[in-house]
């Protein structure tokens, strides 16, 4: 997590690193800080708290100069606090960091044994310092930023500057995304390209165990051996307007109106329309042969890999496993012969998917993955990706990358079930037109705003909430409560609707707020008597259905949200809007910050 950026050129670097670091602060929030270079001496900023904190610190003790870095900070090791907030520094050089140095101990003891004073809790300190005691030592920057790397271990991506140097800027990438912008007579280094998409969008994408000395001419790029290479520079897609809020009070809520347009695009590149057929790329296995999927992932996305169970399950007849990123890597699960990884990721960045996807690789599997950024490093570990064409995500909780990834997967699924003939080819086709359908039906969906507004008013003094779902809907229920969670702060639980009776029942009385997925369909009855279970026990019914099944059970429910009838198989997608808006407005009616809730960041790249 942490954003970092650098900037090296002859105008003021402040307002340029400010930029950058609101543009990346979904990636942390707990601190800020800038660093310059002013008559060669090194100066910096830093503040608690978010980047508008620090704006207003920079308000009043402006920071002068033309070359600087930035930092905005997910905490790690040490409070967030203005010691622990980045840049570090000392007379020689300041550094930002993102991710862990985990011989940070050791090496701290060995430059305290030196005479070296540390400032902070933070690991990434010691690499200000290492760098620091080899310019001591008659070291140039550059050899002195390659020796230190070689004596750290973990993952980061490094940004330095260094007193006297006002033409240099150095940067370190090892596991963490660090990026290159080249701007004319100005160069810019950043997290992601997001970050610099105000600047260029020429960018060069480092690789694992590079660094990069940057001037304002340009770049020399040096591999893990410190031998010069060449990366080649690449022109991105992100535009200011994408990434803009817009006329939206939240990135969140753009977000989820984009839906239609962010799965119609994934759709468009995975479906034939005239022939109603899911068209893969060329993939680099059989899909008639594959034995196992297993799917793995974080969060929203690893419930889009839950809801996929029972695509694959169902229409394919295709054993698959899922597991949460964190747990698998570890488990070293067996993986058998013929078996194929599967690795979901908005971001493509988050560290336990990507040290699962390359535990899969040890075991000699082929690697897929379905991932929002095509540069992320799980899409370049990959084999082969399926790209979920959401556009860039902002808002911290995951909304139209999860049901572009659904949608992707939905395809997949389809594809399986062709390949293996499970299900009839008219069949096949009456699904495919149901994906097609989607689109309309997620613009229609969205009608509901009002409504979903009205029950988040009564969902608001809640202090737990009980999401219910049965089927692919079960996953969903997950999801409703992950963003309840996440948003409001309110306690939520997601339940199978079956599985209630077994615990979570005792929980039920006039305070507690049941939401139900229920949708009409092969599975409604079930849920049906297990919104009576509640009812019997005093709970409060929030009842999430078509015109139909609300007919049928809605009475004697608390609230209503009414969605369009939609076909089993893509009611996944549509249920996830009422309980993306039911968060959304829940946590508006609070206060609480919805694009940025605490102790989060959108991009997770540490254990
Ligand atoms: C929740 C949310 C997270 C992410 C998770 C994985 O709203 O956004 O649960 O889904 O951190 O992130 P990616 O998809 O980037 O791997």
């Amino acid at each position: 997590m942490c954003g970092i950026v650098g900037f090296i050129g002859s105008r003021p670097a402040v307002p340029v690193l400010m930029e950058g670091l609101r543009r990346l602060e979904y990636r942390g929030y707990d601190s800020a800080g800038v660093a310059t270079l002013i008559n060669g001496a090194i100066d910096r900023r830093r503040a608690v708290g978010k980047v508008s904190s620090l704006q207003e610190l920079l308000d009043r003790q402006p920071l002068e100069g033309t070359i600087g870095i930035g930092h905005t900070r997910w905490a790690t090791h040490g409070s967030p606090s203005e010691l622990n907030a980045h840049p570090h520094a000392n007379e020689r050089v300041a550094l930002v960091h993102n991710g862990i140095i985990e011989n940070h101990q050791l090496l701290r003891a060995e430059l305290e044994a030196k005479g070296h004073v540390f400032t902070s809790q933070t690991d990434s300190e010691v690499i200000a310092h290492l760098v620091s005691d080899l310019l001591d030592r008659q070291f140039s920057p550059q050899n002195a930023v390659a020796a230190a790397l070689k004596r750290l271990e973990g993952v980061f991506a490094i940004v330095l500057v260094f007193a006297g140097r006002h033409d240099l800027v150095i940067g370190a990438k090892r596991g963490s995304p660090l990026a290159v912008g080249v701007g004319d007579g100005e160069m810019y280094l950043g997290s992601d390209a997001l970050a610099l998409a105000h600047l260029t969008d020429r960018i060069i994408y480092l690789e694992e165990g590079d660094w990069v000395e940057v001037s304002c001419q340009g770049c020399v790029v040096h591999d893990v051996n410190d031998q010069p290479v060449v990366r080649q520079m690449q022109h991105t897609a992100f535009s200011g307007a994408l990434i803009g809020k817009g006329d939206y009070r939240h990135y969140m809520l753009k977000e989820i109106c984009e839906q239609p347009m962010a799965i119609g695009e994934t759709l468009s590149s995975l479906v034939d329309p005239v022939n109603a057929q899911v068209v893969l790329p060329e993939l680099p296995f059989d899909l008639a042969t594959v034995s196992r999927f297993t799917f793995c992932a974080c969060g929203t996305a690893f419930l889009a890999a839950a809801v996929a169970k029972y695509w694959f399950e169902q229409l394919a007849r295709q054993p698959v496993e899922i597991d949460i990123a964190s747990e698998f890597r570890y488990r070293e699960a067996p993986m058998p012969n013929g078996g194929v990884g599967v690795f979901v990721s908005q971001s493509g960045e988050t560290i336990d998917t990507l040290s699962a996807l390359r535990y899969v690789r040890t075991q000699g599997q082929p690697v897929l993955s379905i991932v929002n950024v095509p540069e992320s490093a799980i899409a370049r570990e990959s084999d082969c990706v399926l790209p979920t064409l959401a556009g860039p995500e902002i808002g911290v909780a995951s909304t139209k990358a999860f049901t572009t990834q659904l949608t992707v997967l939905a395809c997949l699924a389809l594809a399986v079930a062709r390949t293996r003939k499970t299900t009839s080819p008219e069949e096949l086709e009456r699904l495919t037109l149901a994906l097609i359908s989607l689109p309309k039906l997620i613009d229609d969906t969205l009608l509901i705003d009002g409504a979903v507004r009205n029950v988040a008013a009564s969902l608001a003094g809640s202090r737990d909430a009980l999401y219910l779902g049965r089927g692919s809907l079960y996953p969903i229920a997950m999801e409703g409560a992950l963003k309840l969670k996440e948003l409001t702060y309110i306690h939520a639980e997601g339940y199978a609707a079956g599985e209630m009776k077994h615990g979570p029942i005792a929980l039920i009385d006039e305070q507690m707020p049941v939401i139900v997925c229920a949708p009409v369909g092969p599975l409604f009855e079930k849920t049906a008597a297990n919104v009576q279970e509640v009812l019997a026990r005093g709970g409060r019914i929030i009842l999430v259905s078509d015109r139909v099944g609300i007919e049928k059970i809605g009475r004697d429910a608390e609230a209503v949200i009414e969605v369009p009838p939609a076909d089993n198989f893509i009611a996944p997608m549509v249920y996830s809007i009422p309980v993306q808006l039911l968060a959304y407005h829940t946590a508006v009616f609070k206060g609480t910050d919805v694009d940025q809730p605490r102790n989060l960041a959108k991009s997770v790249t540490v254990e």
